[in-house]
């Protein structure tokens, strides 16, 4: 198999996994519960949607490891491959009715991503990259922005959720940058933001404190585009800025 098989098979994954989501969606009666604190919820969608896809990748892939978020790692020491996976990466939102939320599923092969998909049930919108073979839309190809004029950018950030007791929190550089843009959104999946970012629909993108299941298929999606990732701290797990090289060169100076 080639990566891009592999791409494909992620890509009907998520397609089972989020028409599963969406008997869920807006549902009266959906259950949740909290994780680490009250910011921080689960719900039962997030579960079906990984059982999907754990089962899917098992089934196929039986020797493969497996990285998920809400049932950790099962791995294999005699495995290259890696799956990476977010069943549900914007469960605020999706609990809330909101329709931004997607699946994540990368690849990693001896610790690089190679195949990663992106696909926002809701939206009907399924993106999809390979190392090598580019990002895609839809099945249409898809580029980072080239925007470098910082007062007509549109970026996209997040708020960690240690944010009240932490103070790496985020607020200074929101206010810091909103001044100085056009705009700027808080989406509320990571997954999408960098997909976004990938599609030329944010310019710049940040967040800090991420964890790999969130970003791993949308930094491949981003740099497939045509674009960059920067790791923009050593002590706070995934911190990342994305853009094209034009637009960073242009941002990069806000963020501390
Ligand atoms: C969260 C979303 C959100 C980001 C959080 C993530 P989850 O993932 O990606 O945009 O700001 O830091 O944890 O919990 O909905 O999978
Ligand atoms: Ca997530
Ligand atoms: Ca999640």
């Amino acid at each position: 198999m080639n990566y891009h098989d592999y791409m494909t098979a992620a890509v009907q994954w998520a397609e089972s996994a989020g028409m599963e989501t969406l008997k869920y969606f807006r549902s009266s009666n959906l259950r949740s519960v909290t994780k680490q604190n009250d910011f921080d919820v689960l719900t039962e969608a997030d579960k079906a949607s990984e059982r999907i896809i754990i089962e899917s990748i098992r089934s196929t892939f039986p020797d493969h490891s497996i990285l998920s978020e809400e049932s950790g790692e099962s791995s294999n020491p005699d495995s290259d491959w890696l799956w990476v996976i977010d069943p549900l990466d914007g469960t605020t939102n999706f609990k809330q009715g909101l329709p931004v939320y997607s699946i994540s599923i990368a690849l990693q092969y001896r610790g690089e991503t190679v195949a990663g998909v992106v696909y926002a049930p809701y939206l009907g919108e399924m993106f999809s990259a390979y190392k090598g073979g580019g990002a895609y839309l839809n099945n249409h190809p898809i580029h980072c922005g080239r925007n470098g004029r910082l007062s007509t950018m549109v970026t996209a950030t997040g708020m960690p959720y240690d944010r009240a007791v932490h103070p790496d929190n985020n607020l200074g550089n929101i206010a810091r940058v909103s001044t100085q843009v056009r705009g700027i959104r808080r989406m509320g999946s990571a997954a999408i933001d960098l997909a976004y970012t990938a599609a030329g629909y944010f310019d710049a993108y940040w967040e800090l404190n991420l964890n790999l299941w969130d970003v791993a298929a949308g930094i491949l999606l981003v740099t497939e585009a045509g674009g960059i990732v920067e790791s923009i701290r050593t002590d706070r797990n995934h911190s990342v800025m994305a853009g094209s090289r034009e637009s960073l060169d242009a941002f990069r100076h806000l963020i501390e």
